[in-house]
């Protein structure tokens, strides 16, 4: 499960990793995460506000997985926009992790012109905090989450160190072609939260009869989707079996015609999160 991207700075990040959301503090969050690392996984995604890291932290130490060998990704909070905010938001969730430093740390959602008269500029100033914490050294590759393209713009105008990852609500049905295209054209990796539509996508009958030639689940055919559209999908379960289950899609490869199929396919579910409208 170690094959990987490399990010427009040469820094290389597991092609599948391993998302929390939703995944409760405490025991179950440490049993899924040592799970993972268990059978393979070398790549965790979880954020200050999913309220898990200090379990999360846990499960990598009772892995027994070297530091070394794991890319570990955590995002800042909207309450903790701002320069100086973002680096103590920042200092918190290493605490919370137990971790010396993180391969990559994303602002969680852009300031949106409903919010703020002047989002431009809160969103110009986090990212100057992550500038300041990737060139200490703190983290080593550094992006955003739920950006579309009239975010990004503004923010790659005036960035000295431009995004290299943006990760994205992306599942069949819901494949933000703009804001992927516009990433792809800017050496932004796009990353998958929810590849199975926070698992909407697994009775969809397209998928099913799909799966079914490969022999492979539906949570195996998105995964493997995601990967072949160069898209990093970061699938969450609780559950040991499927957790080991969604590591194994490098076996087989998916022809363009069904790409074509599971790529034309209709909105059909998703979060309902518009980054232009939440206003958590
Ligand atoms: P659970 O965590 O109870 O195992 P997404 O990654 O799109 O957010 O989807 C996560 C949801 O899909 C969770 O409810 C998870 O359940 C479920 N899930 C994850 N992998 C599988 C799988 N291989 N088969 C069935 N359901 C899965």
């Amino acid at each position: 499960l170690a094959k990987c991207f490399k990010l427009s700075n040469g820094y290389e990040i597991p092609q599948v990793g391993f998302g929390t959301w939703q995944t409760p503090n405490g025991e179950t969050a440490t049993q899924a995460v040592k799970a993972a690392l268990q059978c393979g996984y070398r790549h965790i995604d979880t954020a200050a506000i999913y309220g898990n890291e200090k379990s999360v932290g846990e499960g990598i130490r009772k892995s027994g997985v070297c530091r070394e060998d794991l890319f570990v990704t955590s995002k800042v909070w909207n309450t903790e926009r701002g320069y100086e905010k973002t680096l103590a938001a920042f200092d918190k969730t290493l605490a919370d992790l137990g971790l010396e430093y993180l391969n990559l740390y994303l602002i969680h959602w852009p300031a949106n012109e409903k919010q703020f008269e002047n989002w431009q500029e809160i969103n110009k100033d986090t990212w100057r905090a992550m500038e300041t914490l990737y060139l200490e050294g703190k983290i080593k590759s550094i992006g955003v989450s739920n950006f579309l393209v009239h975010h990004l713009e503004p923010l790659l105008a005036a960035a000295k160190i431009e995004p290299m990852i943006n990760q994205i609500e992306f599942h069949p049905g819901q494949m933000q072609l703009d804001t992927v295209e516009f990433c792809k054209r800017n050496q932004i990796l796009v990353e998958a939260w929810s590849p199975l539509g926070t698992g909407r996508m697994l009775n969809n009958s397209t998928l099913m009869a799909i799966a079914e030639k490969y022999q492979k689940s539906v949570a195996q055919l998105c995964i493997r989707w995601c990967l072949q559209n160069e898209v990093l999908p970061l699938p969450k379960s609780v559950t040991p079996s499927r957790i080991k289950e969604n590591t194994e899609v490098f076996d087989f490869v998916l022809s363009a015609e069904d790409m074509e199929i599971i790529n034309d396919m209709k909105y059909c579910g998703g979060s309902g999160l518009n980054p232009d409208e939440v206003e958590f």
